[in-house]
């Protein structure tokens, strides 16, 4: 039989040797468990003497304590090496570059939209939205173009079929919207000026080449208080441009222009150079148009239930589509919508590089390429 020198030396080799808490439980239970060596030896010290069973006692107690204290260091150990081993496991490490790892893409339109955001967003304006499908009024009466206006046909409408009541009358049809100039009336229509606002959204027309798709991007911006001229217009859209391309200073002129619902209207034009294979923007003799703008007609301030003698406004409309095309050198506007991932992954922007004015708007520093 084993002394108990020889048990207190196997126990204690054990318990060194556990290699994780599991296998260090199951060699407490082994040794001090209801049914382990030790226990089981302690119990038959009842067949001594009194004398020998206080001696023998003694010797167990200590024997025992030696034993709980052994557990408890190497427990401690264990418990410390397995933090350890997770913590290893689920390290990350921070300094590591995300970029490469993005997989996704941030389409050139989407981009675009953030960057307009940003600027007029900086400037003051908040984002309003409508709805694609409008009502002839919003997108056509409202707006000074009324029933066989001429100027209905400048826009390639989308009609909508008649609603059931077999209505005859043209303000009781939907279109899928021409322009985002009707969401001008539906923010007067629930908004008091002063009116800041800039409208972004999809508009459709009927029209199709590599410049033209059906389905579009605009960017509608409105202003609206007590004595707005022509002069903030210019201001407004001259900062605005400037920060677009990412320049200090930009040629720009107004050419005369007609829309039913500013007076007087004018497209706006910027300088650049065009040669047989390249555009560059900001220098040169050429001209590019840009926007539609011009100062509210009181027509449509009465229709959004403003008075035009109080109130003064300008407007403008962007093509989001065609400041992409512009600002990054992407030749066919169809493109745009083919979903192609490898034209999404040559003209896309990477998620992180979020577009601000204190950060960077394209973050491609300046131009297009
Ligand atoms: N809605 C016009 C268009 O689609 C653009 C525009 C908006 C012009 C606002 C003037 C003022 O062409």
């Amino acid at each position: 039989m084993e002394n108990i020198e020889d048990i207190k030396k196997r126990i204690l080799t054990e318990i060194a040797a556990a290699e994780n808490l599991k296998s260090l439980e199951e060699t407490r239970v082994l040794a001090l468990g209801k049914k382990g060596c030790i226990t089981e030896m302690m119990k038959s010290l009842g067949a001594l003497s009194p004398e020998e069973r206080k001696e023998a006692g003694r010797v167990f107690n200590v024997l025992k304590m030696e034993i709980e204290s052994a557990l408890e260091a190497r427990k401690s150990l264990l418990e410390k090496a397995e933090l350890n081993a997770r913590l290893a496991e689920e390290k990350i490490d921070v300094t590591l570059p995300v970029r490469p790892e993005t997989q996704g893409r941030i389409h050139p339109v989407s981009k675009i939209y953030e960057e307009v955001t940003a600027i007029f967003g900086e400037m003051g304006f908040d984002v309003a939205e409508g709805p694609d499908i409008e009502d002839d009024f919003h997108n056509f009466t409202a707006l000074n173009i009324p029933a066989n206006h001429p100027a209905r046909q400048m826009h390639d409408t989308f009609y909508l079929p008649k609603e059931a009541n077999g209505s005859r009358d043209i303000d009781d049809s939907y279109v899928i919207r021409t322009h985002t100039s009707p969401v001008q009336i539906r923010t007067m229509e629930k908004q008091r000026p002063p009116i800041r606002i800039i409208a972004p959204g999809r508009t459709y027309r009927s029209d199709y080449d590599a410049t033209h798709t059906p389905m579009f991007h605009q960017i509608e911006g409105l202003v609206i208080d007590r004595n707005i001229t022509m002069a903030h217009l210019k201001g407004c859209l001259y900062d605005f441009i400037k920060a677009f391309f990412e320049v200090d200073e930009i040629p720009v002129r107004y050419r005369p222009s007609f829309f039913p619902f500013t007076e007087p209207s004018a497209e706006m034009d910027i300088g650049c150079k065009k040669s047989k294979d390249e555009l560059k923007i900001g220098a040169g003799t050429d001209w590019l148009e840009i926007l539609g703008c011009g100062m509210v007609h009181p027509n449509v301030l009465k229709a959004g239930g403003i008075d035009p003698e109080e109130y003064q406004g300008f407007a403008f409309g962007l093509g989001l589509d065609r400041l992409a095309m512009l600002k990054y050198g992407i030749p066919d506007l169809r493109t745009f919508f083919e979903s192609d991932v490898r034209w999404l992954k040559h003209y896309g922007f990477v998620p992180l590089d979020e577009s601000s004015m204190t950060g960077g708007l394209s973050n491609n520093g300046g131009l297009a390429r």
